[in-house]
Protein backbone atom coordinates (compact mmCIF):
# COMPACT_ATOMS: atom_id res chain seq x y z
CA UNK A 1 0.00 0.00 0.00
CA UNK A 2 1.12 3.42 -0.82
CA UNK A 3 2.38 5.68 1.65
CA UNK A 4 1.77 9.42 1.81
CA UNK A 5 4.88 11.81 2.13
CA UNK A 6 4.62 15.54 2.58
CA UNK A 7 8.07 17.66 2.65
CA UNK A 8 7.93 21.45 4.05
CA UNK A 9 11.08 23.07 2.39
CA UNK A 10 12.62 26.14 3.44
CA UNK A 11 15.43 28.13 1.82
CA UNK A 12 17.64 27.86 -1.03
CA UNK A 13 17.58 26.10 -4.60
CA UNK A 14 19.60 23.88 -3.24
CA UNK A 15 17.26 22.71 -0.71
CA UNK A 16 14.14 22.52 -3.44
CA UNK A 17 16.51 20.85 -5.47
CA UNK A 18 17.09 18.35 -2.59
CA UNK A 19 13.49 18.05 -1.49
CA UNK A 20 12.88 16.74 -5.36
CA UNK A 21 15.57 14.17 -4.78
CA UNK A 22 13.95 12.86 -1.21
CA UNK A 23 10.73 12.70 -3.23
CA UNK A 24 12.58 10.74 -6.19
CA UNK A 25 14.25 8.63 -3.72
CA UNK A 26 10.66 8.06 -1.77
CA UNK A 27 8.33 7.35 -5.27
CA UNK A 28 10.83 4.76 -6.00
CA UNK A 29 9.99 3.00 -2.30
CA UNK A 30 6.33 3.78 -2.71
CA UNK A 31 5.82 7.08 -1.31
CA UNK A 32 3.27 9.72 -2.73
CA UNK A 33 3.88 13.13 -2.38
CA UNK A 34 1.01 15.06 -0.91
CA UNK A 35 0.39 18.62 0.31
CA UNK A 36 -1.52 18.17 3.15
CA UNK A 37 0.36 17.46 5.92
CA UNK A 38 -2.47 15.94 7.82
CA UNK A 39 -2.93 12.90 5.72
CA UNK A 40 0.94 11.96 5.63
CA UNK A 41 2.41 9.31 7.01
CA UNK A 42 5.90 10.75 6.72
CA UNK A 43 6.19 14.31 7.42
CA UNK A 44 9.64 15.94 6.66
CA UNK A 45 11.22 19.64 7.65
CA UNK A 46 13.85 20.37 4.71
CA UNK A 47 15.30 23.03 6.65
CA UNK A 48 17.65 26.18 6.17
CA UNK A 49 20.11 27.77 7.98
CA UNK A 50 21.45 30.74 6.44
CA UNK A 51 19.67 32.94 8.68
CA UNK A 52 19.04 33.21 11.90
CA UNK A 53 15.51 33.78 11.34
CA UNK A 54 15.22 31.05 8.69
CA UNK A 55 16.41 28.94 11.64
CA UNK A 56 14.24 30.10 13.64
CA UNK A 57 10.80 29.33 11.61
CA UNK A 58 12.28 25.54 12.01
CA UNK A 59 12.00 25.76 15.72
CA UNK A 60 8.78 26.81 16.08
CA UNK A 61 7.03 24.75 13.50
CA UNK A 62 8.51 21.46 14.88
CA UNK A 63 7.62 22.98 18.05
CA UNK A 64 3.82 23.16 16.89
CA UNK A 65 4.08 19.89 15.01
CA UNK A 66 4.77 17.94 18.68
CA UNK A 67 0.73 17.93 18.57
CA UNK A 68 0.16 16.48 15.62
CA UNK A 69 2.71 13.98 16.48
CA UNK A 70 0.66 13.32 19.75
CA UNK A 71 -2.14 12.92 18.30
CA UNK A 72 -0.86 10.44 15.41
CA UNK A 73 2.48 8.89 17.00
CA UNK A 74 2.60 6.16 13.97
CA UNK A 75 2.87 9.57 11.57
CA UNK A 76 6.66 10.10 11.18
CA UNK A 77 8.65 13.54 11.63
CA UNK A 78 12.02 13.98 10.21
CA UNK A 79 14.35 17.10 9.88
CA UNK A 80 16.59 17.45 6.71
CA UNK A 81 18.59 19.81 5.59
CA UNK A 82 21.25 22.55 6.97
CA UNK A 83 19.61 22.58 10.36
CA UNK A 84 19.60 18.89 10.78
CA UNK A 85 23.28 18.96 9.85
CA UNK A 86 24.39 21.99 12.27
CA UNK A 87 21.57 21.43 15.43
CA UNK A 88 21.17 17.81 15.07
CA UNK A 89 22.25 17.45 18.78
CA UNK A 90 19.90 19.95 20.16
CA UNK A 91 17.41 18.67 17.92
CA UNK A 92 18.10 15.30 19.68
CA UNK A 93 17.68 16.37 22.85
CA UNK A 94 14.66 18.97 23.03
CA UNK A 95 12.54 17.76 20.13
CA UNK A 96 11.77 13.78 21.58
CA UNK A 97 8.89 14.05 19.06
CA UNK A 98 11.08 13.88 16.13
CA UNK A 99 11.76 10.65 14.62
CA UNK A 100 14.86 11.49 12.13
CA UNK A 101 17.64 13.74 11.94
CA UNK A 102 19.37 13.79 8.47
CA UNK A 103 22.30 15.67 7.58
CA UNK A 104 22.94 17.34 4.21
CA UNK A 105 25.24 14.65 2.92
CA UNK A 106 23.05 11.52 4.04
CA UNK A 107 19.79 12.23 2.17
CA UNK A 108 20.32 9.22 0.03
CA UNK A 109 20.03 6.72 3.40
CA UNK A 110 16.37 8.07 3.98
CA UNK A 111 14.68 5.46 2.29
CA UNK A 112 16.25 2.52 4.42
CA UNK A 113 16.35 4.76 7.71
CA UNK A 114 12.26 5.75 6.89
CA UNK A 115 12.02 1.50 6.46
CA UNK A 116 13.99 0.71 9.75
CA UNK A 117 11.59 2.90 11.87
CA UNK A 118 8.60 1.69 10.10
CA UNK A 119 9.53 -1.97 10.91
CA UNK A 120 10.17 -0.63 14.51
CA UNK A 121 13.81 -1.78 14.35
CA UNK A 122 15.01 1.18 15.62
CA UNK A 123 12.76 4.22 17.13
CA UNK A 124 15.14 7.03 16.12
CA UNK A 125 17.11 7.24 12.94
CA UNK A 126 20.23 10.28 12.66
CA UNK A 127 22.46 10.59 10.51
CA UNK A 128 24.09 13.95 10.51
CA UNK A 129 28.02 12.16 9.07
CA UNK A 130 29.82 15.37 7.46
CA UNK A 131 32.44 12.91 5.85
CA UNK A 132 30.62 12.02 2.54
CA UNK A 133 31.30 15.30 1.55
CA UNK A 134 35.12 14.58 1.36
CA UNK A 135 34.65 11.64 -1.09
CA UNK A 136 33.41 11.10 -3.77
CA UNK A 137 30.76 8.28 -4.12
CA UNK A 138 27.76 8.88 -1.61
CA UNK A 139 27.13 12.40 -3.68
CA UNK A 140 27.26 10.04 -7.25
CA UNK A 141 25.23 7.91 -5.75
CA UNK A 142 22.65 10.77 -4.21
CA UNK A 143 23.03 12.33 -7.92
CA UNK A 144 22.45 9.45 -10.41
CA UNK A 145 19.86 7.73 -8.23
CA UNK A 146 17.70 10.77 -8.65
CA UNK A 147 18.37 11.16 -12.00
CA UNK A 148 17.41 7.93 -12.99
CA UNK A 149 14.13 8.47 -12.21
CA UNK A 150 11.62 10.03 -14.70
CA UNK A 151 10.50 13.53 -13.27
CA UNK A 152 6.93 13.46 -12.45
CA UNK A 153 5.13 15.41 -15.08
CA UNK A 154 3.41 17.93 -12.81
CA UNK A 155 6.77 19.30 -12.05
CA UNK A 156 6.50 21.38 -14.48
CA UNK A 157 8.61 22.29 -17.68
CA UNK A 158 11.72 23.91 -15.93
CA UNK A 159 14.09 21.76 -13.64
CA UNK A 160 17.55 22.21 -11.26
CA UNK A 161 19.98 20.23 -11.93
CA UNK A 162 22.82 20.15 -9.17
CA UNK A 163 26.24 20.61 -10.80
CA UNK A 164 28.25 21.08 -7.31
CA UNK A 165 28.07 20.78 -3.65
CA UNK A 166 29.15 22.52 -0.77
CA UNK A 167 31.57 25.85 -1.04
CA UNK A 168 34.98 26.22 -0.24
CA UNK A 169 35.24 30.50 0.32
CA UNK A 170 34.68 30.60 3.88
CA UNK A 171 32.92 34.24 3.65
CA UNK A 172 33.17 35.40 7.28
CA UNK A 173 29.76 35.49 7.53
CA UNK A 174 28.86 32.37 5.92
CA UNK A 175 27.25 28.71 7.55
CA UNK A 176 27.29 27.32 4.04
CA UNK A 177 30.85 25.80 4.33
CA UNK A 178 29.87 24.27 7.26
CA UNK A 179 26.70 22.96 6.93
CA UNK A 180 27.22 21.41 3.32
CA UNK A 181 30.55 20.73 3.52
CA UNK A 182 33.96 21.02 1.26
CA UNK A 183 33.39 21.94 -2.94
CA UNK A 184 32.77 19.04 -5.05
CA UNK A 185 32.21 19.08 -8.54
CA UNK A 186 29.76 16.67 -10.59
CA UNK A 187 31.19 14.63 -13.30
CA UNK A 188 29.85 16.24 -16.18
CA UNK A 189 28.92 12.96 -18.15
CA UNK A 190 26.67 12.47 -15.07
CA UNK A 191 25.20 16.35 -15.50
CA UNK A 192 24.85 15.80 -19.63
CA UNK A 193 22.95 12.85 -18.84
CA UNK A 194 20.72 14.08 -16.69
CA UNK A 195 19.87 16.99 -18.49
CA UNK A 196 19.45 14.23 -22.01
CA UNK A 197 16.99 12.59 -19.38
CA UNK A 198 14.93 15.91 -18.72
CA UNK A 199 14.72 16.82 -22.13
CA UNK A 200 13.93 13.74 -23.68
CA UNK A 201 10.57 14.25 -20.88
CA UNK A 202 9.56 17.75 -22.24
CA UNK A 203 11.78 19.79 -19.73
CA UNK A 204 12.38 23.10 -21.25
CA UNK A 205 14.15 25.39 -19.03
CA UNK A 206 17.62 24.18 -17.01
CA UNK A 207 18.76 25.89 -14.22
CA UNK A 208 22.61 24.32 -13.21
CA UNK A 209 22.93 24.46 -9.64
CA UNK A 210 25.57 25.17 -7.15
CA UNK A 211 26.97 27.33 -4.33
CA UNK A 212 29.60 28.59 -6.38
CA UNK A 213 29.23 27.48 -10.37
CA UNK A 214 31.91 29.66 -11.50
CA UNK A 215 34.73 27.20 -9.86
CA UNK A 216 32.97 24.12 -11.20
CA UNK A 217 35.50 21.86 -11.76
CA UNK A 218 38.45 23.59 -10.00
CA UNK A 219 38.43 21.88 -6.77
CA UNK A 220 38.00 17.90 -6.83
CA UNK A 221 39.07 15.10 -9.02
CA UNK A 222 36.59 16.47 -12.01
CA UNK A 223 39.69 19.15 -12.49
CA UNK A 224 41.21 15.73 -13.79
CA UNK A 225 38.45 16.18 -16.66
CA UNK A 226 39.91 19.48 -17.47
CA UNK A 227 36.69 20.93 -18.09
CA UNK A 228 35.54 24.23 -16.90
CA UNK A 229 32.08 26.33 -15.93
CA UNK A 230 32.34 27.89 -19.37
CA UNK A 231 32.79 24.32 -20.85
CA UNK A 232 29.92 22.93 -19.35
CA UNK A 233 27.93 25.61 -20.29
CA UNK A 234 28.62 25.18 -23.74
CA UNK A 235 27.97 21.22 -24.08
CA UNK A 236 24.65 21.56 -21.97
CA UNK A 237 23.10 24.33 -24.13
CA UNK A 238 23.76 21.47 -27.13
CA UNK A 239 21.08 19.32 -25.85
CA UNK A 240 18.54 18.92 -28.02
CA UNK A 241 15.25 20.34 -26.29
CA UNK A 242 16.70 22.70 -23.52
CA UNK A 243 15.35 26.12 -24.41
CA UNK A 244 16.46 27.94 -22.11
CA UNK A 245 19.62 27.88 -20.00
CA UNK A 246 20.17 29.64 -16.48
CA UNK A 247 22.63 29.05 -13.64
CA UNK A 248 23.05 29.96 -9.64
CA UNK A 249 24.94 31.08 -7.92
CA UNK A 250 27.89 32.74 -9.11
CA UNK A 251 30.67 34.27 -6.92
CA UNK A 252 32.21 37.43 -8.79
CA UNK A 253 35.91 36.67 -8.03
CA UNK A 254 35.48 33.74 -10.37
CA UNK A 255 33.23 35.49 -13.00
CA UNK A 256 35.99 35.08 -15.79
CA UNK A 257 35.83 36.53 -19.52
CA UNK A 258 35.47 33.37 -21.01
CA UNK A 259 32.01 33.11 -19.10
CA UNK A 260 30.72 36.58 -19.72
CA UNK A 261 31.63 35.66 -23.74
CA UNK A 262 29.03 32.84 -22.90
CA UNK A 263 26.35 35.52 -22.89
CA UNK A 264 26.96 36.77 -25.85
CA UNK A 265 27.84 33.29 -27.68
CA UNK A 266 25.28 30.91 -26.27
CA UNK A 267 21.90 31.61 -27.96
CA UNK A 268 19.32 30.11 -25.64
CA UNK A 269 21.57 30.92 -21.94
CA UNK A 270 19.13 33.08 -20.66
CA UNK A 271 20.11 37.05 -19.92
CA UNK A 272 19.62 37.11 -16.36
CA UNK A 273 22.44 36.84 -14.12
CA UNK A 274 22.41 36.50 -10.12
CA UNK A 275 25.76 37.77 -9.16
CA UNK A 276 25.95 38.22 -5.35
CA UNK A 277 27.82 41.63 -4.10
CA UNK A 278 26.76 41.94 -0.71
CA UNK A 279 28.40 45.14 0.09
CA UNK A 280 29.33 48.74 -1.57
CA UNK A 281 31.94 48.93 0.86
CA UNK A 282 35.44 47.37 -0.02
CA UNK A 283 36.64 47.56 4.02
CA UNK A 284 33.46 45.70 5.04
CA UNK A 285 34.09 43.16 1.69
CA UNK A 286 37.61 42.64 2.90
CA UNK A 287 36.14 41.99 6.29
CA UNK A 288 33.74 39.52 4.44
CA UNK A 289 36.28 38.10 3.07
CA UNK A 290 34.75 38.68 -0.37
CA UNK A 291 38.26 38.34 -2.42
CA UNK A 292 37.08 41.36 -4.83
CA UNK A 293 36.52 44.87 -4.79
CA UNK A 294 33.99 47.16 -5.29
CA UNK A 295 36.14 48.24 -8.95
CA UNK A 296 36.62 45.02 -9.76
CA UNK A 297 32.58 44.38 -9.46
CA UNK A 298 31.85 47.75 -11.49
CA UNK A 299 34.21 46.27 -13.81
CA UNK A 300 32.62 42.81 -14.00
CA UNK A 301 29.50 44.70 -14.52
CA UNK A 302 30.23 47.00 -17.53
CA UNK A 303 32.10 43.89 -19.39
CA UNK A 304 28.73 41.74 -19.03
CA UNK A 305 26.77 44.62 -20.42
CA UNK A 306 28.87 44.79 -23.29
CA UNK A 307 28.44 41.38 -24.41
CA UNK A 308 25.30 41.52 -23.75
CA UNK A 309 23.34 44.97 -23.53
CA UNK A 310 20.00 43.56 -22.70
CA UNK A 311 20.98 41.24 -19.34
CA UNK A 312 19.53 41.58 -16.10
CA UNK A 313 21.70 41.30 -12.84
CA UNK A 314 20.18 40.65 -9.74
CA UNK A 315 22.45 40.47 -6.17
CA UNK A 316 22.21 39.73 -2.91
CA UNK A 317 22.72 42.70 0.05
CA UNK A 318 23.65 41.95 3.44
CA UNK A 319 23.08 45.52 5.38
CA UNK A 320 24.60 46.20 9.07
CA UNK A 321 27.45 43.69 8.97
CA UNK A 322 29.67 44.12 12.32
CA UNK A 323 31.64 47.80 11.76
CA UNK A 324 29.54 49.04 8.63
CA UNK A 325 29.50 52.58 9.20
CA UNK A 326 27.06 54.98 7.87
CA UNK A 327 29.51 55.81 5.08
CA UNK A 328 29.83 52.06 4.50
CA UNK A 329 26.23 51.53 4.00
CA UNK A 330 25.72 54.79 1.60
CA UNK A 331 28.48 52.70 -0.60
CA UNK A 332 26.28 50.05 -0.65
CA UNK A 333 23.50 52.60 -1.75
CA UNK A 334 25.83 54.38 -4.44
CA UNK A 335 26.79 51.04 -5.72
CA UNK A 336 22.70 50.40 -5.96
CA UNK A 337 22.27 53.65 -7.89
CA UNK A 338 24.85 52.72 -10.03
CA UNK A 339 24.31 49.16 -10.96
CA UNK A 340 20.65 49.81 -11.23
CA UNK A 341 20.07 46.01 -10.88
CA UNK A 342 16.57 44.65 -11.80
CA UNK A 343 16.27 42.52 -8.73
CA UNK A 344 17.89 42.03 -5.26
CA UNK A 345 17.41 40.24 -2.01
CA UNK A 346 18.20 42.02 0.58
CA UNK A 347 18.76 40.93 4.34
CA UNK A 348 20.17 41.99 7.63
CA UNK A 349 23.29 40.73 9.00
CA UNK A 350 22.60 37.86 11.60
CA UNK A 351 25.52 35.83 13.28
CA UNK A 352 25.45 32.59 12.58
CA UNK A 353 27.08 29.66 13.95
CA UNK A 354 30.91 29.07 13.97
CA UNK A 355 30.98 31.76 11.39
CA UNK A 356 34.04 34.40 12.08
CA UNK A 357 32.13 37.08 11.60
CA UNK A 358 29.92 36.38 15.20
CA UNK A 359 33.63 37.31 16.78
CA UNK A 360 33.55 40.48 15.13
CA UNK A 361 32.73 43.73 17.54
CA UNK A 362 31.45 46.41 16.50
CA UNK A 363 28.20 44.92 15.81
CA UNK A 364 25.43 46.87 14.42
CA UNK A 365 22.50 47.54 16.49
CA UNK A 366 18.92 46.37 15.40
CA UNK A 367 17.16 49.23 15.17
CA UNK A 368 20.08 50.60 12.70
CA UNK A 369 20.09 47.54 10.51
CA UNK A 370 16.08 47.58 9.91
CA UNK A 371 16.64 51.21 8.87
CA UNK A 372 18.95 50.83 6.15
CA UNK A 373 17.22 47.55 5.08
CA UNK A 374 14.28 49.68 4.94
CA UNK A 375 16.40 52.27 2.64
CA UNK A 376 17.48 49.86 0.56
CA UNK A 377 15.03 48.03 -0.45
CA UNK A 378 12.84 50.88 -1.04
CA UNK A 379 15.17 52.88 -3.40
CA UNK A 380 15.34 49.13 -5.28
CA UNK A 381 11.62 49.12 -4.95
CA UNK A 382 11.66 52.58 -7.37
CA UNK A 383 14.44 51.03 -9.43
CA UNK A 384 13.03 47.88 -10.28
CA UNK A 385 9.76 50.11 -11.41
CA UNK A 386 11.78 52.06 -13.57
CA UNK A 387 13.69 48.86 -14.89
CA UNK A 388 10.10 47.57 -15.54
CA UNK A 389 8.86 50.58 -17.71
CA UNK A 390 11.61 50.14 -20.06
CA UNK A 391 9.90 46.90 -20.91
CA UNK A 392 6.37 48.68 -21.62
CA UNK A 393 5.97 48.63 -25.60
CA UNK A 394 8.59 45.62 -26.08
CA UNK A 395 7.71 42.48 -27.66
CA UNK A 396 9.09 39.38 -25.88
CA UNK A 397 9.19 35.73 -25.59
CA UNK A 398 7.54 34.27 -22.60
CA UNK A 399 7.75 30.50 -21.23
CA UNK A 400 4.05 29.59 -19.63
CA UNK A 401 4.50 28.69 -15.99
CA UNK A 402 0.85 28.43 -14.67
CA UNK A 403 -2.46 29.03 -16.31
CA UNK A 404 -5.97 30.02 -13.87
CA UNK A 405 -8.83 31.08 -14.02
CA UNK A 406 -7.73 34.82 -14.63
CA UNK A 407 -4.84 34.11 -17.17
CA UNK A 408 -1.67 32.67 -17.29
CA UNK A 409 1.61 33.48 -15.99
CA UNK A 410 4.62 33.49 -18.18
CA UNK A 411 8.59 34.31 -17.06
CA UNK A 412 10.86 36.04 -19.65
CA UNK A 413 14.15 35.27 -20.32
CA UNK A 414 15.61 37.78 -18.23
CA UNK A 415 13.68 36.20 -15.48
CA UNK A 416 10.75 38.57 -15.11
CA UNK A 417 7.11 37.58 -14.76
CA UNK A 418 4.45 38.19 -17.38
CA UNK A 419 0.76 38.23 -16.29
CA UNK A 420 -1.54 37.45 -19.54
CA UNK A 421 -5.08 38.39 -18.22
CA UNK A 422 -6.40 37.58 -21.62
CA UNK A 423 -4.85 34.96 -23.34
CA UNK A 424 -5.82 32.19 -25.89
CA UNK A 425 -7.08 28.61 -23.90
CA UNK A 426 -4.98 26.56 -26.12
CA UNK A 427 -1.78 27.88 -24.36
CA UNK A 428 -0.25 25.29 -22.12
CA UNK A 429 2.97 25.21 -19.33
CA UNK A 430 6.19 24.90 -21.27
CA UNK A 431 4.94 27.34 -24.02
CA UNK A 432 6.87 29.52 -25.26
CA UNK A 433 4.87 32.66 -26.88
CA UNK A 434 5.33 36.16 -27.75
CA UNK A 435 3.74 39.23 -25.20
CA UNK A 436 3.59 42.58 -26.05
CA UNK A 437 4.59 44.20 -22.67
CA UNK A 438 1.16 46.91 -21.63
CA UNK A 439 1.65 47.52 -18.09
CA UNK A 440 4.85 47.41 -15.18
CA UNK A 441 4.82 46.90 -11.49
CA UNK A 442 6.81 46.74 -9.00
CA UNK A 443 7.93 42.98 -9.31
CA UNK A 444 5.81 41.82 -12.42
CA UNK A 445 4.71 42.91 -15.79
CA UNK A 446 1.65 42.48 -17.79
CA UNK A 447 1.57 41.12 -21.33
CA UNK A 448 -0.73 40.71 -23.99
CA UNK A 449 -0.28 37.76 -26.15
CA UNK A 450 -0.50 38.62 -29.87
CA UNK A 451 0.87 35.66 -31.87
CA UNK A 452 1.82 32.32 -30.89
CA UNK A 453 4.96 31.22 -32.48
CA UNK A 454 4.97 27.22 -31.87
N1 LIG B 1 23.37 37.18 7.71
C1 LIG B 1 22.61 37.77 6.75
N2 LIG B 1 22.58 37.37 5.47
C2 LIG B 1 23.32 36.32 5.14
N3 LIG B 1 23.49 35.67 3.97
C3 LIG B 1 24.34 34.65 4.16
N4 LIG B 1 24.73 34.61 5.44
C4 LIG B 1 24.12 35.63 6.07
C5 LIG B 1 24.13 36.11 7.41
N5 LIG B 1 24.88 35.54 8.35
C6 LIG B 1 22.85 36.10 2.72
C7 LIG B 1 23.90 36.48 1.66
C8 LIG B 1 23.85 35.32 0.71
C9 LIG B 1 22.39 34.93 0.80
C10 LIG B 1 22.06 33.57 0.30
O1 LIG B 1 22.10 35.02 2.19
O2 LIG B 1 23.49 37.67 1.04
O3 LIG B 1 24.22 35.67 -0.61
FE1 LIG C 1 28.49 31.26 1.68
FE2 LIG C 1 30.38 32.75 0.49
FE3 LIG C 1 30.17 30.11 -0.10
FE4 LIG C 1 28.26 31.83 -0.93
S1 LIG C 1 30.43 31.84 -1.57
S2 LIG C 1 27.94 29.82 0.05
S3 LIG C 1 28.20 33.32 0.75
S4 LIG C 1 30.75 30.99 1.90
Amino acid sequence: MSKNLHIKTFGCQMNERDSEIIEQLLAQEGYVATMEPERADVILINTCSIREKAEQKVFSLLGALRTEKQKKPQMLLGVTGCVAQQEGMQISERMPHVDLIVGTQQIYRLPEMLDRLQQGVTSREIATDMEASFTIPPFQKLLTASSAIPVAAAQGCKRFVTIMQGCDNFCSYCVVPNTRGREISRPMTDILEEVEILAAQGVREITLLGQNVNSYGTTNPVAAQQVNFPQLLREVAAIKGVRRLRFTTSHPKDLTEELMRCFAEIDNLCPHFHLPVQSGSNAVLRRMNRKYTVETYLDKVERLRRYRPDIALATDIIVGFPGETDDDFQATMDLLNQVRFHGSFSFKYSDRPHTRSTEFDDKVPEEVKSIRLTTFQERQDTICFKRNCEYIGKEVEIMIEAKNATGIKGRTSSNHIVHCPDAPAPLLPGDLVMARIVHAGNHSLKGKIENQHE
